[in-house]
């Protein structure tokens, strides 16, 4: 028996940063799903080798991995009450990633959402009832205990994740499809990365939510989150671009002095982070061309645009910012259609 599944990455507007309890968000988080940077995994059960209560044989773009089969075999064991065939199989799990791993671009949304969605295939296959429209939203509570994130990535367009008074559904355990009615100005959002530095984060999502639990601004950082998540949702709707940036934009850098602040504190931008952050604020005020940047936990630099823009700003990246990335590399992407199932 066994199930691959395509699953997407994808970019916090509204960013998910500190938790609490078992995965469980301290605010609510909007991302915008990705299309072509992507994890491919296939799971598939075999008889069984060894004693052990878990068996997992874990192989990234075809080698062993022994980092990422640890936190995959800690993760799967926290959920073999639920699906007792974890036990009693040996698991084949084979991943690969669309963008070179180096890249330097966070991979646990999509790892994680790929993975979840092929032990939920998996568990209906060995007899679990679910209706099929409740397939994504419990396949996106999976994927949340293996990283938040990924729980937004396993729908289309945009995702939100965390209880929020401002709309009725959602929730801490796994994401909805949110807005769906958006404006057809942000139909296609065109998301290029740019790779500034490809290294190994110095710190890891897990303690940087950690950090912050004692953060001296964190009641501050809830509230602000709030705020912008209610200014957003009108703009996603009413296809207000410029005011779309100016909150992509405080979320990126909020996100990045909770980061400075913190004790200990880091510096996750490099100085080509801010250069390019300059320009394009430059590019913008001189062309009045709608388009602004978003960073994740690390120095790479997302620009976000519409589509009806897309000539124009890849002129700019090409000719203005390609200096400052490390080998001039830039991943083109944009809004994706969520995950998909390979079918052997
Ligand atoms: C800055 O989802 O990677 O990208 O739940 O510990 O796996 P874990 O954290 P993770 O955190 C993502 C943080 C962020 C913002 C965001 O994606 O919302």
């Amino acid at each position: 028996m066994q199930v691959t599944w395509r699953s997407p990455s994808n970019i916090a507007i509204i960013k998910y940063w500190g938790k609490h309890g078992n995965q469980l968000p301290n605010n609510a988080s909007l991302s915008l799903t990705l299309s072509n940077a992507s994890t491919e995994t296939s799971l598939k059960l075999l008889r069984k080798r060894s004693k052990k209560e878990i068996e997992v044989d874990f192989r990234f773009e075809g080698e062993k991995n022994p980092a990422f089969a640890e936190k995959i075999t800690t993760y799967i064991t926290s959920l073999h009450k639920e699906m007792s065939w974890l036990s009693t199989h040996r698991l084949q799990i084979h991943s690969s990633n669309s963008f070179p791993h180096s890249a330097g671009i966070a991979s646990s949304a999509s790892s994680m959402s790929a993975l979840a969605l092929c032990l939920l295939s998996t568990d209906v296959m060995q007899g679990r009832k679910l209706k099929p429209e409740q397939f994504f939203s419990v396949a996106g509570n999976y994927a949340r205990l293996g990283s938040g994130s990924a729980c937004r990535s396993v729908f289309p367009g945009f995702a939100l994740w965390g209880k929020t008074d401002l709309i009725e559904t959602a929730s801490d355990k796994t994401a909805i499809p949110f807005p769906e009615n958006y404006h057809p100005d942000f139909e296609e959002m065109q998301d290029s990365i740019l790779i500034v530095h490809a290294g190994e984060k110095p710190v890891s999502s897990r303690a940087g939510h950690a950090l912050m639990r004692t953060h001296s601004m964190a009641d501050q950082r809830y509230a602000n989150a709030h705020t912008r998540l209610k200014t957003l949702i009108q703009v996603l709707r009413s296809g207000d671009w410029e005011t779309f940036c100016s909150i992509t934009e405080a979320e990126a850098l909020e996100l990045h002095a909770l980061m400075m602040t913190s004790d200990p504190s880091y510096i996750l931008m490099r100085p080509n982070t801010l250069a390019i952050i300059e320009k394009i604020r430059h590019f913008r005020a001189d062309t009045k061309i709608p388009l602004c940047f978003t960073l994740d936990a690390g120095p790479n630099v997302h620009v976000l645009y519409p589509w009806f823009v897309k000539k124009e700003v890849r002129n700019f990246i090409q000719s203005e910012l390609l200096e400052f990335c490390a080998k001039k590399k830039v991943i083109y992407d944009q809004m994706g259609r969520g995950p998909v199932q390979v079918m052997e």
